[in-house]
This record gives structure tokens, sequence and C-alpha cells, in this order.
């Protein structure tokens, strides 16, 4: 597996987002399949995993920290903090105060079962909390060694400048795909400036771009698709259109509609990081494979025109979870 650096982090360039074991794509019946499928990722060259204290609640850390217990010291474990508050906000609401996140490390660590954690994320941008402040304390649990390098997710740009301004940031978490182009608006210049890595979240659309989603839509209880705009009625149809147009290029290409998403990612710049997420060998086996699928000029024109920029319809994420991205 090749690897590339965040910031000073070198980390594999296809990393395992862990999120889909606590549950947010319908019901988690095999728990074994998911620590064997973790310990499959290592076994390929996988470096990265992604969790958060918010999967599950708790149970994708708890999930992780049992997988990885022999393991500790091939792991780059990143995890993040912000949409549980422990400061006694109301269930739902985002909190980046320096008192949450001092409570949110502790749990983390024990849950993961670590003494540190080596890529710690700002989930959210908590507009009630100046990002100076949050940064400070985030940067003094660097200090104290519990957590190596810092990161930040669906955050402005201006606001990646002054989060950076205090403690260099390693590692943005944006979803960006075929079919999420927005970083490249304003971000990614400003990632590369400075000198700050992309870790691509959602590479395959949350299952849309790899062609295996059934046309008939209705997901399973408690799968977060049920209500993301893309997932819905006409907007799902047009995009499921576009996905059989990838599968097309895929097959001319002899990968897989996944294989060729998460390829697309990584040609788009040498320190980017895709974190692909599955629950099954048989799917992590395929995704870490797109890190030998090499795209010439032909194969990105061919994408480019079965899915032009922004032909996407429907947004992200539900209104109020839209309220909490670009701050
Ligand atoms: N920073 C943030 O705010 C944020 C937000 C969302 C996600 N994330 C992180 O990013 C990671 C990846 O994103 P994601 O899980 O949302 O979406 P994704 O990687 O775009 O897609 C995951 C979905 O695709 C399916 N899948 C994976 N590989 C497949 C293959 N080869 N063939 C067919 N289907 C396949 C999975 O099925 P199975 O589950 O059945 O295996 C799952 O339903 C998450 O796990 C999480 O760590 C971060």
């Amino acid at each position: 597996m090749r690897t590339t650096y965040l910031g000073d982090l070198e980390v594999s360039r296809i990393g395992l987002g862990a999120m889909g074991m606590s549950g947010s794509y319908g019901a988690v019946t095999d728990e074994a399949e998911s620590i064997r499928t973790i310990h499959r990722a290592l076994d390929l060259g996988v470096t990265l995993l992604d969790t958060a204290e918010v999967y599950g609640p708790y149970h994708n850390e708890e999930l992780i920290g049992r997988a990885i217990k022999d393991r500790r010291e091939q792991v780059v474990l990143a995890t993040k903090f912000g949409f549980i508050s422990h400061t006694g906000r109301a269930q739902g609401s985002l909190d980046s105060s320096p008192a949450s996140i001092r409570i949110a490390v502790e749990g983390s660590l024990a849950r993961l079962g670590t003494d540190h954690i080596d890529l710690y994320y700002q989930h959210r941008v908590d507009a009630t909390v100046p990002v100076e402040d949050t940064w400070g304390a985030m940067s003094e649990l660097v200090g104290a060694g519990k957590v190596r390098y810092l990161g930040i997710s669906e955050a402005a740009p201006a606001t990646v400048r002054r989060a950076h301004a205090v403690h260099p940031i390693a590692a943005g978490q944006y979803e960006y795909s075929l079919f999420s182009r927005e970083p490249e608006d304003d971000l990614l210049p400003v990632l590369d400036e400075l000198g700050i890595g992309l870790v691509s979240y959602s590479p395959l659309g949350r299952g849309l771009l790899t062609g295996s989603l059934d046309a008939s839509g209705g997901f399973g209880q408690g799968d977060f698709r049920n209500v993301a705009p893309r997932f819905q009625g006409e907007n799902y149809d047009h995009n499921l259109a576009m996905t059989a147009r990838v599968a097309e290029v895929a097959q001319d290409k002899g990968v897989t509609p996944a294989q060729l998403a998460i390829a697309w990612v990584l040609a788009q710049g040498d320190d980017i990081v895709a974190i692909p997420g599955t629950k099954r060998r048989k799917y992590l086996e395929q995704n870490v494979a797109a890190a030998d699928v090499v795209l010439s000029p032909e194969d990105l024109i061919a994408l480019g025109k079965a899915v032009p920029r922004d032909a996407i319809a429907g947004e992200r994420y539900p209104a109020a979870f839209m309220a909490h991205i670009g701050l």
C-alpha cells in the first residue's frame, strides 16, 4: 500500500472508515465480521482507521479498541469530538468548548484502549466557541502527549486559517468524491498553501457510487440515507442514472465502480487520502485494491462526461446538518 503525509503524519493512501460498523447505514448484525474487516485492513497495509466519539455513540470507538488491542502499533488512529456535549448542553448541540474537549478526550482514550490518539479532529465547528479557544485546548492535548496530530472537518477555509495559526493542522476531513466536489472551489487551494492533507470521507458517495444500491430505494431502519436529500425520490432516480454511467466507465476499464470512485479521489492529488467505509472483508479487499488503479487522461475525461461537476441532485445532508457545514 502506498503512503502519503497528512502534515508530518504518514498514513496509507486508503484508510478504513469505521462509522458504518456502528449502524449509520442500517443495523449491524455481524460485529465479528467488522472486527475481521479491521484486521484484514491492517494485514493489507491500511494504517489509517477513522472513527469518532459520536459513531454509535461510543460503540464505534469501543469496537476499534477491541479490534486493535494487540495491534496498536500498526495503526494510525483517528477520532473526533464535538457532536456530543460533556458540559450539559442539550442533546444534539455541538460542543467544542475547552471543558468539553478535556472530558471527551479521556473517554475516547479509554474506549480505544490507548494512551494516545494519533489524529484528533474537531468534527464540526461550534459557532458558539471561538475556534482559537477550541484549538488552544486541542494544542494542550498535544503538549500533554494524549494526541499526536490535529485535524478539522467541514470547516470553512477562513476557519482553517484561524485554527492553523493556533496549532498546525495535519488533516482536513471533508466529503469529497465524484459526487461531492465542493472542496475544489475554495478549500483545496488553502489546504495546499498551508501544507494540510485532505482526507476524503464518503468517497463512495455513501454507497451510491458503488453501483450496488437497489433502485427501489427505501433503506433499513436507522439508515442515514432515509433522510439524506440525495437519496430521496426524483433526486435519487437522477443520481442512480449517473451511477449507472460510472458503472459503464468502470466496466470499460475492467474495475469495479467502487474502485473507480476511489481511484478518482486519489488521482486528485498526492496528499489526498480516501477513507471508504465498509463492514465487510469482501468490499474492503476490493477497495484497497483501488490503490493500484491508475487512471489515464482518457479515463478522467470519460468520468467527467459520465458525472459532470455539480450534476448531482440534492444536498448531502438534511438542512439541520447542513447548518453545521462550512462554518
Ligand atoms: N467527518 C465527517 O463528518 C464524516 C462524515 C461521514 C463519514 N465520515 C467517515 O468517512 C468514512 C467513509 O464514509 P461513509 O462510510 O460515510 O461512506 P462511503 O465510504 O462513501 O460508503 C460506504 C457505503 O458503501 C458501501 N460499500 C463500501 N465498499 C463497497 C464496495 N466495494 N461495493 C459495494 N458497496 C460498498 C458500504 O457498505 P457496507 O457498510 O455494507 O460495507 C456503505 O454502505 C466513514 O466510515 C467515517 O469514518 C466522516
